[in-house]
């Protein structure tokens, strides 16, 4: 069910690093975001991907994880096992379509979850070093990151209690994902 999958699918922040992805993988999961909408169907957003050692290890520290929490997942070298970088290309579109990157990232997450594979959306990176990692053409700008692997650590979704979203982790390191509840997303009751 879409419930099942939507609620499985947390943004996972510590990994199985002896986990690894092939390009077939990469390209099956990119595959799916041919089939979503796009805005007068221009179809802007074009996709990188990494799944090597030498390549994720670069991208790796070019991320910022978990703004709110201080101790920075992830944890133990519980590193990603592959990326997937989405780009506007503005060869397309003179501005970048942010609805459209949204709807493929998200297709992308939950794609990957449905064969077990965890994600992270990051869009906390520098634009510029990134594109020279992936040796990016010009005119294609990376927008957002997927973080991709092996889910390895515990999440739990919350109610938010008076408007708390802030997400937590216990001395355990379990995740606490506070979510609104639907009476107070609700504008028609
Ligand atoms: C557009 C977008 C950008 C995000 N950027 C980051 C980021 O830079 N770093 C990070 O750790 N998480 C990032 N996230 C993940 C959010 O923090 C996460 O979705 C939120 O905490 C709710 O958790 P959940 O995805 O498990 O529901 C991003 C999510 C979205 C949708």
């Amino acid at each position: 069910m879409l419930y099942d999958l939507l609620y499985k699918a947390r943004s996972y922040r510590n990994f199985d690093p002896s986990f690894k992805y092939t390009a077939d993988d990469m390209k099956e999961l990119i595959n799916l975001c041919r089939f979503t909408p796009s805005t007068a169907n221009t179809q802007s957003v074009k996709f990188a991907y990494a799944c090597d050692e030498e390549l994720c290890s670069k991208i790796f520290p070019l991320l910022g994880w978990a703004g709110y929490l201080t101790e920075k997942p992830p944890y133990d070298g519980n590193v990603p096992s592959a990326y997937i970088l989405l780009c506007c290309d503005l060869n397309i579109t003179d501005k970048p379509i942010e609805i459209d990157v949204g709807i493929c990232a998200q297709t992308l997450v939950l794609g990957a979850m449905e064969k077990g594979i965890g994600a992270c959306m990051i869009g906390s990176f520098n634009k510029e070093i990134m594109s020279s990692v992936f040796s990016l053409p010009e005119k294609l700008y990376p927008r957002l990151i997927i973080a991709l692997g092996r889910p390895n650590e515990k999440i739990v979704l919350k109610d938010a209690i008076d408007g708390n979203i802030k997400y937590y982790r216990d001395e355990n390191k379990t995740h606490y994902v506070p979510k609104r509840p639907l009476d107070e997303i609700l504008i028609t009751k």
